[in-house]
């Protein structure tokens, strides 16, 4: 009868269970006793000609015998599963002092790493740095910075135009084409005095070659306060050589025009080669093109918002992908936006 085969079934399993010592052993003897085709199911089967009291205490009786089951079957293997690891262990030759797989790391670019020396001498220097639309208005870039349309010193950095509609107050959106229009942000958002540098992107309609490229780095300075004169320029700026180059360089104002400063400067650096003496490299004149520099000039202090009889300053703007190229010895400027691991991996 089905009822005393189903009261056996659970001693004589779990005495094979007791016995069993091996993983694959208990599998088959779980499959024979609770699979599919197994002794349970099969005992089930026969349920049917059962009356209808007896179905009720025979299904009870199989479902706990069922469930006794499952769970004996899930502590053997649990413990057999410790026991091979455990002896795994012991056989294992494990040797400690084998060099492990090094993870590939990243690192910083060197525009970036340039850029963050940079921001550090400033900042030590007390300027705060500040942050602009790359998307910019025709005034900022321009008008703002006295530069008025159809003027000729426009044709100095052509421009991308953005197709979209825009506040005619401002004029149309470019992409700026320098990092100049965030001096009066600033001057507009936090008044003087001011001691800022703006490090971006900026983007010229340009062909590109080696030194040329549509989109490059620039670092804008500007410095506002009372009885400022080009001499504070000059230390700033030999501080910042001398530390970014670590070892001494000498800076050079030449005249110059940039319709947002008056007088205007162009700044050069001292060969790093040839300490000025000349050589290939300045091309025989011992000095390095560095940046545009001048006095804000007051229309710019006008647009900020500040009274040019109570304040004047100084600005700059350099390229930072410039200094890179001369800090690593690059020679291709299309290098820097490349994304290519043969040149990357090289810093
Ligand atoms: N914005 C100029 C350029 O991109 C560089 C420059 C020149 C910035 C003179 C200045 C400056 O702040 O005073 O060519």
């Amino acid at each position: 009868m089905p009822a005393s085969t189903l009261q056996s079934l659970l001693p004589e399993t779990l005495a094979k269970i007791e016995k069993i010592s091996d993983l694959k052993t208990l599998e088959n003897l779980e499959v024979e006793v609770l699979g599919r085709k197994g002794k349970l199911t099969d005992m089930l089967r026969g349920i049917k000609d059962l009356s209808d009291d007896k179905k009720k205490t025979f299904g009870q009786e199989a479902n706990k015998i069922k469930l006794e089951l499952e769970s004996a079957f899930a502590q053997k293997r649990d413990k057999l599963e410790k026991k091979a690891l455990s002896e795994k262990l012991k056989t294992e030759i494990f040797d400690i002092t084998e060099p492990g797989i090094k993870p590939e790391v990243g690192h910083v670019h060197p525009l970036s790493k340039v850029q963050w020396e940079v921001e550090n001498i400033f900042s030590q220097m007390g300027f705060a740095i500040m942050d602009g639309p790359e998307i910019e208005s025709e005034y900022f870039n321009f008008e703002g910075l006295n530069i008025p349309a159809h003027h000729p010193a426009r044709d100095m950095q052509d421009t991308f135009f953005i197709d979209k509609e825009h506040d005619p107050k401002f004029g149309k959106l470019v992409l700026r084409t320098h990092t100049s229009p965030v001096q009066v942000r600033t001057m507009q958002k936090y008044g003087a005095p001011l001691r800022i540098i703006v490090p971006g992107r900026v983007f010229r309609y340009e062909a590109t070659d080696a030194s040329h490229d549509t989109t490059f780095d620039q670092v804008e300075g500007l410095l506002i306060d009372k009885n400022i004169s080009l001499a504070h320029l000059k230390g700033v700026l030999e501080e910042l050589l001398t530390r970014l180059f670590r070892q001494k360089v000498v800076v050079r104002f030449r005249p110059g025009y940039f319709p947002f400063v008056e007088p205007g400067l162009e700044v050069d650096f001292s060969c790093l080669l040839c300490e000025g003496k000349g050589c290939r490299v300045c091309k025989h004149s011992g000095w390095m093109e560095f940046m545009g520099a001048g006095m804000v000039h007051e229309n710019v202090l006008k647009s900020g918002g500040i009274d040019p009889k109570e304040y004047q300053g100084w600005a700059f703007g350099f390229g930072l992908t410039r200094l890179v190229l001369m800090r690593y010895g690059i020679d291709d400027i299309r290098l820097l936006k490349s994304s290519d691991p043969r040149f990357l991996e090289q810093f």
